[in-house]
């Protein structure tokens, strides 16, 4: 039977798992920030930021914090304003390779949701790196092309972003 993976709020302790993730993902397409940066926006949201937790070891995370619409984070910089948007952007979400592919995304993105729709937030955006935006359309966000985003971002990134409030007839959330 596969371990059980837990979704929760981040502690001051789960840092050195998210960083450590964070960086072995993203390291080799210098996509990697400082752990002050990482802690920074957590820290401007801590309500909508969320680790995978499977028996202590972090799997997972996602990290999200109001920002006004077609503006995102500076990746070389910590946040220094708490914005107060009704957009909640989705700034990194990344599952632990030998995790991929059960369906864990999409249970944070899911549990991200309906925080964000208990919040009352209207959108969620997010710029997809890495050639991910098929991951996000499959997911319920649509693409932006004319937001331009800088080189840090790589030379794929995409903005992109989804209305919160749309729910099935039966009033269940539809991602
Ligand atoms: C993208 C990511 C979060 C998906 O995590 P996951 O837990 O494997 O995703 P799920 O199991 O919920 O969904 C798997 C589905 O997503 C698809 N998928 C996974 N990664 C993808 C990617 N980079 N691009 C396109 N599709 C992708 C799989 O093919 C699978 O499709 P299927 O349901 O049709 O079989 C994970 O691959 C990851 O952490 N990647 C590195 C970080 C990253 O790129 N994050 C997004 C930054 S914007």
């Amino acid at each position: 039977m596969g371990r059980k993976v837990n979704i929760r709020h981040i502690s001051e302790g789960d840092w050195d798992g998210i960083v450590a993730l964070e960086a072995s993902i993203y390291i080799e397409s210098e996509l990697s920030e400082e752990r002050e940066a990482l802690e920074s926006r957590a820290h401007a949201s801590p309500d909508t930021c969320f680790v995978l937790d499977c028996e202590q070891q972090i799997v997972g995370y996602s990290l999200a914090l109001p920002y006004p619409t077609f503006h995102y984070p500076d990746l070389t910089r910590v946040e220094e304003t708490t914005f107060h948007s009704r957009n909640l952007h989705l700034h990194d979400l990344a599952v632990a390779e030998s995790f991929r592919g059960r369906g864990l995304a999409k249970r944070l993105i899911r549990h991200l949701t309906a925080t964000a729709r208990s919040k009352t937030y209207e959108r969620m955006s997010l710029v997809s790196v890495g050639g991910s935006d098929t991951f996000w359309s499959a997911n319920g966000f649509e693409a932006h092309h004319e937001v331009s985003l800088p080189k840090s971002y790589g030379t794929n990134a995409v903005y992109m972003s989804k209305t919160v409030s749309l729910l099935r007839p039966d009033g269940a959330s539809r991602w």
